[in-house]
């Protein structure tokens, strides 16, 4: 895939924060995903890409923009045709609550290489490159802890296990700190928790739990760039979930790993902080109409990672920044 590809992500996750950042704390979370969802969808019309839209905002009936099987970029008859996976906004109560780690992202890998996967929940396990190997998903908790920490050179006491603050998750508490490990919870946004296990300064070594399906694809895209390591169950729940999972093909007992959701070589990533986080910065506005954003970009084949601090001037691109 074109190498400025990644570089031209990042204008479309910039552009979706821009947006959605305007609405911090202001109580209202579908208004930061439509402000997300619009401006992501209009910078994608920029892109010589023949994208198909395979994680989105949700069926056709349901989303009218970014939705599953939609067609985007510029389309032209030698544009690159890809997979598109879409979260314009992933924390939208975060957003809405002026609470941290929300982010807008999006992934782009060569047609038919990324996981059309359900929005049900995904039972998941993610590690950073130095622990790549070490977990597997059907193992227990105190399994996976420790051969991490063996992985890690840590005492089982010194990891850190991140996953979202949900009862559902009650168990998975108790068997965490039964080994001894930390916890770091997380109200929203696995998909940037999961990225966290790969820089050493967030202190955050797995992450555990069940979230979105869909952030799992998300979430494997960008491990896979950082050659990281992600196991993921789906775990419908109830009969809609249920009944979704097999509409769409998908295998309840299968373990998908990163190369079962990113299925491809190539892959390219980024994501733009929106509220304020220990990886991103959020979103600040400035005086003179001026805003700053923080992105991350990654891409598998060279395995390039970059954080792009950009300053905008909001008054020079109204069209994606109001
Ligand atoms: P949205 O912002 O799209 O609502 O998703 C936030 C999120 O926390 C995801 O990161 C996570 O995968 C999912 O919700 C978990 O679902 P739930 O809130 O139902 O536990």
């Amino acid at each position: 895939m074109d190498r400025n590809l990644a570089l031209n992500l990042a204008r479309v996750t910039e552009a979706a924060a821009l947006s959605s950042g305007k609405l911090l704390g202001r109580g209202d979370k579908n208004a930061a995903d439509q402000a997300a969802v619009d401006s992501m969808r209009r910078m994608f019309d920029t892109l010589d890409i023949d994208g198909t839209v395979v994680i989105g905002e949700g069926e056709i009936d349901e989303a009218p923009m970014l939705y599953i099987g939609e067609q985007i970029g510029k389309r032209r008859e030698d544009s690159l045709k890809v997979d598109i996976a879409v979260d314009p906004l992933d924390g939208t109560v975060s957003v809405a609550k002026g609470l941290p780690n929300a982010i807008s992202v999006v992934a782009i890998a060569p047609k038919g290489t990324l996981l059309n996967a359900p929005d049900v929940y995904m039972k998941k396990i993610a590690v950073g490159p130095k622990a790549k190997g070490a977990i597997d998903i059907n193992k227990s908790t105190k399994e996976n802890i420790e051969n991490v920490a063996n992985a890690l050179g840590k005492n089982v006491s010194d990891v850190t296990v991140t996953l979202l603050d949900r009862p559902r998750h009650d168990i998975l508490v108790q068997e965490i700190r039964d080994t001894g490990a930390r916890i770091k919870m997380i109200t929203d946004g696995d998909v940037l928790a999961a990225i966290s296990t790969c820089f050493d300064y967030t202190d955050v070594d797995i992450l555990m739990g069940i979230g979105g399906a869909p952030e799992g694809v998300l979430a494997a895209a960008a491990l896979k760039c950082l050659d990281a390591d992600f196991q993921g169950l789906l775990a419908p729940k109830g009969e809609k979930q249920e009944k979704r999972c097999e509409e769409m093909n998908v295998d309840i007992d299968k373990v998908y790993k990163i190369n079962d959701l990113v299925m491809g070589k190539e892959v390219v990533f980024s994501a733009t902080g929106v509220s304020h986080g220990e990886l991103l910065d959020g979103v600040k506005y400035h005086q003179k109409d001026r805003a700053s954003t923080h992105t991350l970009v990654l891409r598998s084949e060279t395995g390039t990672l970059r954080f792009i601090q950009a300053e905008h001037q909001l008054d020079k691109k109204p069209k994606y920044a109001k």
